[in-house]
């Protein structure tokens, strides 16, 4: 079942979101994008946040494939500010950016692909990967400096300790030039990359970082669930530290 593109101008930055996993780390249940965080959908408060960016003018959603129809349903009692579509996501994270990027209309220029699953990255961090590619890069990602110590193994055996000042964890939105992303995705060996600039790097385009922020985390694991709804609690409007 799918809708018309929305109308948009020529070199529009649209956000891709992929959304379609069923979140095993987190535990049975409700795939992970419709979990709730503050009694709402992880997946509306990203497809919000996104929306709420001033650069972004288009939001594609891909969802769950047997759950396209109350996806779109629940976003549109939710949501606000750029348009929204939402298409059916495919078995691997890959393969949902790919049926997000394909249902782009012609005119969409600079691309943002942001996990569902980071559902409190704030939209002051979507402008700012918006800008960057804007300005001229052909792939940005956030980062933030590795914290904790990083020892390789072999087995349960430390075979060095990694020197962490060159080393970054990666967060999304992460945003390419349209080509770029396209081009990168046509990469038959795809499947082994966790990121869209993983695929991208590997085509052999530059790929540059801005800083990350700390409330982009992915809700992975239960607990990172608890500390989401202690940060929403906090950022929320209305919330203890206002927005
Ligand atoms: N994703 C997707 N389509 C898939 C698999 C993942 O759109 N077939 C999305 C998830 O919905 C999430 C993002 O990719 O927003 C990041 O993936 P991850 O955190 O690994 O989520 P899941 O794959 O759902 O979780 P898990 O690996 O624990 O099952
Ligand atoms: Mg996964």
């Amino acid at each position: 079942m799918s809708e018309p593109a929305p109308r948009v101008a020529e070199g529009t930055v649209a956000a891709i979101v992929p959304a379609a996993g069923r979140g095993e780390r987190l535990g049975p249940g409700t795939p992970k994008a419709l979990r709730l965080l503050g009694g709402v959908p992880m997946l509306v408060h990203a497809v919000r946040n996104l929306a709420a960016a001033r650069l972004v003018s288009l939001v594609v959603v891909a969802a769950p494939p047997d759950q396209v129809a109350e996806v779109r349903a629940l976003l549109a009692d939710h949501h606000g500010g750029a348009p929204l579509q939402v298409v059916a996501g495919g078995p691997t994270r890959q393969e949902s950016v790919r049926a997000a990027l394909a249902a782009l209309p012609d005119e969409v220029a600079v691309v943002l692909v942001h996990d569902a699953a980071r559902p409190l990255a704030p939209v002051e961090l979507v402008d700012a990967v918006a800008r960057a590619v804007r300005a001229g890069a052909e792939a940005v990602i956030p980062v933030l400096p590795v914290t904790d110590t990083v020892k390789r193994v072999a087995g349960d055996v430390v075979v060095e300790t990694v020197d962490r000042s060159h080393l970054r964890a990666v967060q999304t939105p992460q945003g390419f030039r349209r080509a770029v992303l396209e081009e990168a995705h046509l990469d038959p060996g795809v499947e082994d990359v966790t990121d869209d600039a993983g695929l991208v790097e590997r085509a052999g385009h530059q790929v540059v970082v801005v800083p990350g922020a700390e409330e982009a985390f992915k809700v992975t694991r239960p607990l990172d669930l608890v500390l989401a709804e202690a940060v929403w609690s906090r950022i929320r409007p209305g919330g203890s530290r206002g927005r």
